[in-house]
């Protein structure tokens, strides 16, 4: 009789761990601690991963000027922005949960991060913005929160802008009633299979006039 093969130590065979890409990183456990806590507002049980990141990061067009990120969490995304050349002093960030804000204001001391609901995105001063980024879970939003929410950054977009948003759907994760009212068309600007869920990330674009 063959007997399985059993390590020495007792850990677990190398062919049941997850490939690198799909392991809890160090954030992983606030991250989960914070979305028990708060299951409608975090809706999701990890970071997104660095591919998720990267692909968010590449959707913002070329240009300059100011942008805002939406929900960043951990700062998963936040570095991805960073490492495409945007200034610091260009990134503002917005986030309601008090652990991740100030977990935010030590890893980013040089950004500003506004501890408020993205829905107050129009009350900050902020001048037009050159993109939003969200890392919102839009899709478990009741529709007023995504319509106050979508309204306010559309109002503070410049002419053209996108509102650059990643789902774990199939769809666009707004009420389709919502995206006729505000004039908003989207567009596949991604898809990340090697995301767990596998993702899309999305443009939201006004229609001129
Ligand atoms: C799915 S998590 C995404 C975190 C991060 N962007 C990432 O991809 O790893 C959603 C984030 O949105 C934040 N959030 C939820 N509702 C919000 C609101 N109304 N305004 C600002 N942030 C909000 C949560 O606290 C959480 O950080």
């Amino acid at each position: 009789m063959t007997v399985p093969e059993t390590r020495p130590s007792g850990a677990p065979s190398s062919r049941l761990r997850l490939p690198e890409r799909f392991r809890p990183d160090a954030d992983f456990s606030l991250f989960l601690g914070q979305a028990l806590r708060s299951p409608q507002s975090v809706s999701a049980l990890a970071p997104a991963s660095d591919r998720l990141a990267t692909a968010m990061a590449r959707c913002i067009p070329e240009g300059s000027g100011p942008l805002v990120e939406l929900g960043p969490g951990t700062g998963k995304i936040t570095r991805r922005i960073l490492a495409r050349g945007i200034a610091p002093a260009d990134l503002h960030l917005i986030e309601i949960n008090d652990e991740f804000a100030g977990l935010l204001r030590q890893r980013f001391p040089d950004l500003t991060v506004h501890h408020c609901g993205a829905q107050s995105v129009g009350s900050l001063g902020l001048p037009p913005l050159r993109a939003v980024v969200s890392g919102l879970p839009l899709l478990s939003f009741p529709a007023p929160l995504q319509a106050r929410i979508l309204r306010a950054a559309f109002r503070q977009l410049a002419p053209g802008a996108p509102f650059i948003q990643y789902t774990y759907g199939p769809g666009v994760p707004v009420a389709s009633r919502l995206m006729r009212a505000l004039h908003l068309r989207a567009r596949r600007c991604a898809v990340v299979w090697g995301n767990l869920p596998p993702a899309q990330v999305l443009t939201l674009h006004r229609d001129a006039g």
